[in-house]
């Protein structure tokens, strides 16, 4: 292509298109640092703006850096700034950037950043091989940033929203049934509902090894006894049609084998069970997704870094990645699986779909 095709208007603004993503991936490094450092926490536990002096005695650090992080987040508008250099935070910032309780909490990805990042190293490999790597490989900070990201919603919204709209389910799990969290994580879910439970009994299982540790600290600081966490490689899910509630939240889309689990989920799952899936908002194409979700480019490079190379960390993975299960994927996948019964439930949120499936 000759010099003489570019159009310098475009190509002005096509180099900026490019350096706002490398802005944003910059960025993203100093939020992940501001959250590590206490920066949010301190700004949002201040009574007033604080100047760059005050802000750095608060989290314990040395100055000069605070300063130019704070202008970094100023000039990204992640923390505001009034004329006198004195830097706050808005209270939606609050929210996203300071409040662990919050639904809209979202530090969770940014506190795991550095290992998601650092497998770019390992990307060229993966690219020519076609091998990826499990969860296991972002060590433990991976486990912990996958619990900061999803404990926010389900402790706001697993129990007084999502359980009531399966059919008959907490009525079940009030008299006392088994139930199989897969996929668990670091026990977030399967430790609110036994709590809440204590006459049914709850199995979560998870293939990672640093998020089982989670689990079974958090198991033992929390007092709950009818709870347990396993490794489905070494203690498999029941095949006896025995498990009344199973859920799979935010994981399906990440295993090797999404097919043959939703079976083993069939074979475990009673005659008048509940599989609540949790998976992510995904569309039919590329196109419909690329249109319709304004986070899709985010979801297909997480899907690189995260979930697709899950789903592709055995030689035969089946790949399916961030976006990869939409509704009606999951529904031709579940049938094939054996369940009979698909219903989509009414649930808001900004990433998640939510399905009732049965038997
Ligand atoms: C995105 S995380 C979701 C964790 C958890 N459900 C939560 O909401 O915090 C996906 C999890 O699926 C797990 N996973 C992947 N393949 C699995 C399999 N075949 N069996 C059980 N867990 C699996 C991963 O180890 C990881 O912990």
């Amino acid at each position: 292509m000759a010099d003489t095709d570019i159009d310098p208007d475009k190509l002005a603004s096509y180099t900026f298109q490019v350096f706002t993503k490398l802005e944003g991936a910059v960025t993203a490094g100093m939020i992940h640092l501001g959250d590590r450092l206490g920066l949010y926490t301190a700004l949002a536990e201040a009574e007033r703006p604080m100047t760059t002096d005050e802000l750095a005695t608060l989290a314990g650090l040395h100055e000069r850096w605070v300063r130019e992080w704070a202008y970094n987040q100023a000039a990204a508008r992640i923390i505001d700034v009034d004329a006198d250099e004195c830097f706050s935070l808005s209270a939606e910032a609050a929210a996203v950037l300071a409040t662990p309780s919050h639904p809209s909490y979202g530090m969770g990805l940014f506190h795991r950043l550095p290992q998601t990042m650092r497998t770019l190293d390992d990307m060229p490999d993966s690219f020519r091989t076609g091998l990826g790597h499990d969860y296991d490989s972002y060590g433990c900070e991976g486990a912990i940033g996958i619990e900061r990201g999803f404990e926010p919603w389900n402790n706001a919204f697993l129990l007084p929203v999502v359980l009531p709209a399966l059919d008959g389910v907490t009525t079940a799990l009030e008299a006392g049934v088994n139930v199989a969290d897969v996929g668990c994580g670091a026990g977030g879910a399967v430790l609110l509902m036994a709590g809440a439970f204590p006459n049914s009994t709850f199995t979560g299982y998870d293939i990672s090894e640093y998020a089982l540790e989670r689990a079974a600290t958090k198991l033992e600081a929390s007092g709950v006894r009818n709870a347990t966490f396993v490794d489905p490689r070494s203690t498999s899910l029941p095949s006896d049609n025995s498990v009344r509630l199973i859920t799979t939240l935010d994981c399906i889309h990440d295993m090797t084998h999404p097919q043959e689990m939703m079976e083993s989920l069939r074979a475990a799952i009673t005659p008048d069970g509940t599989w609540l899936l949790v998976d992510i908002k995904a569309l039919d194409t590329f196109a419909d997704n690329a249109r319709k979700n304004p986070m899709a480019s985010l979801m297909y490079g997480i899907s690189v870094l995260a979930c697709m190379s899950s789903a592709m960390s055995e030689p035969d993975g089946a790949g399916l990645g961030t976006l990869g299960l939409s509704e009606s994927r999951a529904r031709e996948m579940a049938a094939v699986a054996g369940f009979t019964r698909f219903r989509r439930l009414d649930i808001d949120n900004p990433v998640n779909a939510f399905y009732e499936v049965r038997p």
